[in-house]
This record gives structure tokens, sequence and C-alpha cells, in this order.
């Protein structure tokens, strides 16, 4: 089996081409390369902003699984499962909200902006939205940590926009295992998988973080200071983000050649011999590049000109769809105000058409800009040539959506049987964690016996 990856939703309705271009096909080509995959519905934190719609709850659970399903995920090989029928995900939850720092959940950005849209008063005074703030919203990061940490996943495919809880959830584990670990990882660091965004970690970056054996308490250039001949200030350099294209292959090289070193040093932390350690290195690294390489961005711009696909700005197209919806979505598409005439020039760059065929339609993308620039294709047929792209794509999704909805006792034997595999992991985890707490006080055989 393969690394473990996680990933969840919020069960609010039916999932759209956004979901898919930004996480849900990254899903399924890991499922194809043999990761060991797991799907989080995250029924409780959908509550945090839905806690009033209960009536609705059951039927988005079920919506969603069936959207999972529609695309490709096979429940023989991805456990999907239901948080809320996960009480270890809860407990840990608590625990770990006595290492969560209020301060940082009001900084994190991701909470501030979806407060922000909901009209969620984000302050403790003054009066800025029309709801209050509840407990369970601020605190949503700190469950989504236990989400991710009571499976012991090591790598999280998310959109940008949850780049800061996975970041937060790393904090919560470095301190859990700080305090309580007693030099073992206890939980694990996971890495979010998101495209080269700003500010992210680079994949060489992710790989030390994910391959750094637990008793070593070094930064990245600390590690290449000690293990290759770079000083720190040489090593942060090829790290930087100013670093050219031949300075991270210089750092590749370096930091395959440590690796090799460290785990020459360590003949523990790998069963090899010795001359193939620097191969191997080099092999885990390339295969983590490419991981880094093949994400998406994570966003899908919305096709009417905003910066995403979401319902509340009606713009959405659900996976679901039929061509008729498609095409209502599609038809409204912006493209280049400049351009009056189909004989006019166009300029493909400010087109969201053109931005969609460059997603969906990678193979006619180059004659699509051709034909736009010299004036030789007017906007509507570029978009009906779109719209049955997208319908092409969707058409599979949406037969194996119809055939899983005629047989729903099967849909929920899925989630039945997914949350009970997930269970047994969540509570060997626990069983660890409160060991660490200390927070174990009789054997479990005298437990069991109550
Ligand atoms: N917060 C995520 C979203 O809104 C959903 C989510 C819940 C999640 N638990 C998770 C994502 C664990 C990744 C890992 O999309």
């Amino acid at each position: 089996m393969g690394e473990r990856v996680l990933t969840g939703d919020r069960p609010t309705g039916k999932l759209h081409l956004g979901h898919y271009v930004g996480s849900l096909r990254n899903r399924v080509r890991l499922q194809e390369e043999g990761y060991d995959c797991y799907i989080l519905i995250a029924d409780v934190q959908a509550l945090t902003t839905h806690w009033d719609r209960q009536e609705e709850l059951s039927r988005h659970v079920r919506e969603v699984t069936l959207d999972y399903l529609a695309v490709g995920i096979d429940p023989e090989r991805t456990t999907i499962c239901i948080q809320s029928m996960i009480p270890e995900i809860h407990e840990l939850t608590m625990y770990l909200s006595m290492l969560a720092s209020v301060h940082q959940l009001f900084h994190n950005p991701t909470l501030k902006s979806e407060a922000q849209q909901l009209g969620i008063n984000f302050a403790l005074e003054g009066k800025k939205g029309r709801l209050e703030l509840n407990y369970g919203f601020l605190g949503y990061p700190v469950s989504q940590a236990a989400d991710i940490t009571i499976f012991k996943a090591k790598l999280v495919p998310v959109g940008r926009d949850q780049v800061p809880h996975i970041e937060f959830c790393r904090k919560l584990v470095r301190k859990f295992n700080r305090l309580y670990g007693g030099g073992e990882e206890i939980l694990i660091e996971p890495i979010a998988m998101v495209g080269g965004a700003e500010g992210e970690p680079s994949p060489l970056e992710r790989w030390y973080w994910s391959y750094r054996p637990p008793s070593l308490d070094l930064s990245l250039e600390g590690f290449l200071a000690r293990y290759t001949d770079l000083s720190l200030a040489e090593a942060a350099g090829l790290f930087s983000d100013e670093a050219s294209p031949a300075d991270s292959e210089a750092g590749f090289e370096k930091l395959a050649q440590g690796v090799a070193k460290l785990l020459a040093e360590h003949p523990t932390e790998s069963n090899l011999p010795a001359e193939s350690l620097v191969q191997w290195a080099k092999d885990e690294l390339i295969r983590l590049r490419e991981i880094g390489a093949q994400d998406t961005k994570g966003v899908l711009k919305g096709i009417t000109g905003d910066e995403k696909m979401s319902k509340s700005l009606g713009n959405v197209i659900n996976l679901a769809d039929d061509y008729d919806e498609i095409w209502a979505v599609i038809r409204q598409g912006v493209t280049d105000p400049g351009r009056i005439h189909p004989t006019d020039p166009g300029r493909p760059d400010v087109c969201r058409v053109y931005a969609w065929h460059q997603v969906f339609n990678p193979e006619g993308e180059p004659t699509v800009r051709h034909q736009c620039v010299h004036g030789l294709r007017g906007c509507v047929a570029c978009k009906k040539e779109l719209a049955a792209r997208v319908d092409e794509i969707l058409a599979p999704i949406r037969e194996r959506r119809h055939q899983w909805e005629k047989r729903m006792d099967e849909v929920d034997e899925i989630l039945i049987e997914g949350t009970r595999r997930a269970r047994q992991v969540a509570k060997q985890t626990i069983s660890e964690v409160r060991e660490a707490m200390k927070i174990n006080y009789f054997s479990p055989a005298r437990v069991a016996a109550d």
C-alpha cells in the first residue's frame, strides 16, 4: 500500500466541476496510483455553518457519495467514511483544542474570508456581521486537524484555500509530538498537495518534511549544512523563492546525497544496501517532485468572470448536469470585451471561455487560440464547442451516477462499511494518543469487563 492520503468535503449539496478540477480527478489519480486513500464526508464540519439545515444533511451525504462513485472513486480501494460516525475524531479534536491558539485561529485567512462571505461577525468586539461567530466555526480547523491526524494521513490534496488549515494542523502535530511523544512521532505531520502557489513549500521541502526521521530536529537548511558540504547560507540560497532552475537541480542533487548519508548513518531507517541509497533517495525525490508538478492550482475560475465557481454566485455546473444545464452556464461566459464581430481579432488571454478550453479541451486549444487571434471563429461557436467538450467529459460521470442512483442500498452499504474500516484505524490512533497523554488509567482488560 502506498502512503496514506486523506481528503474531505462538507456535504452541502451536489459536487460541481470546480470540485472535479480542483480535487476529485486528483483523488482518482492517486487511487489509480495505489495510494491508500481515505475520503471523509465532513458532516459535522458542515454543521458549523449549516447547523439549522439538519433536514438536508442526510440527502447531501448521499449526493456527495454518488458524485464520488460517479467520477470513479472505487470503494474497494478508497475508504469513504462519515465524520459524525467516528467518535474518535471528536475526542481527538478535544485534546488538540488544548494546543490550539485562539489568536492563531482569529488570524486564519480562510476562516476570515469564509466568515465575511457568510456574514459572520469575526471579531470579539464590535458588530461587523449579521451572524454571531460560533465556537464550532472558529474551531473547525482544529477538528479538521483531527480528521487528518486520526488517520495518520501524510498527503492531503486540497484547493489552495485549505493550505492555512493544513499549516495549522502541522503546528498542532509538532506541538503534540513534542509534548507527549517522548521523541516519537505519535501523530503525523501532513503535507498539503497544491500546485506551486506563492509562499508554499517547494516539493523538495515537502519531501524533506515528510521523510525526515522523527528524531532529527533540523530545518531543511540545517539538514543540508550537516549532511552535505553546503553552508547554511548556500543551502538557503538553493531553496529560496528566487532560486533558478539550475539552483533547484543542484539542491535536488545535494538533498539526495544528504539523505543517502543520513540513511547510511541510521541503518534502522532503511534496510537498503549502502550503495543503492543515493539512487533510492533520488527516485523518491523525483516521485515527490512529480506529485508537486502534477498538482492542479486547485481553483477553476468561474466562466462568468468570477474568481471561482460557487453556488452563491449562480455559475455552477454540477457533475450531474445535462447538456442544457451546462449550456445555460457556458453561454453566459465572459469573452474579450473588445471583440464585437466574429471577424475581429480576439485576445484569448483575457477570455474566460478560452481559459476553460485550456482546462477541458487541451487538444483543441491550439486551434481555438489560432482561430480566435485571427478572427476566424465567433464567440458563440467557441462556447458551443466548449459546452460540447464539457458535456463529453460529464456524460460518462452522469451515466455512472444514474446507475448508482438505482442502487441506493448499496451506496448506504459502502458508507457503512467504509466508516467501519476507518473507525478501526481511528481507534488504534486514539489509544496511542491516550497512552502518550497518559490518560489511560486502567488496563484495557479491566475497563472492558464493564
Ligand atoms: N474544509 C474542507 C473544505 O471545506 C473540508 C474538509 C473537512 C477537509 N475535513 C477535511 C479537507 C480534512 C481535507 C482534510 O473543503
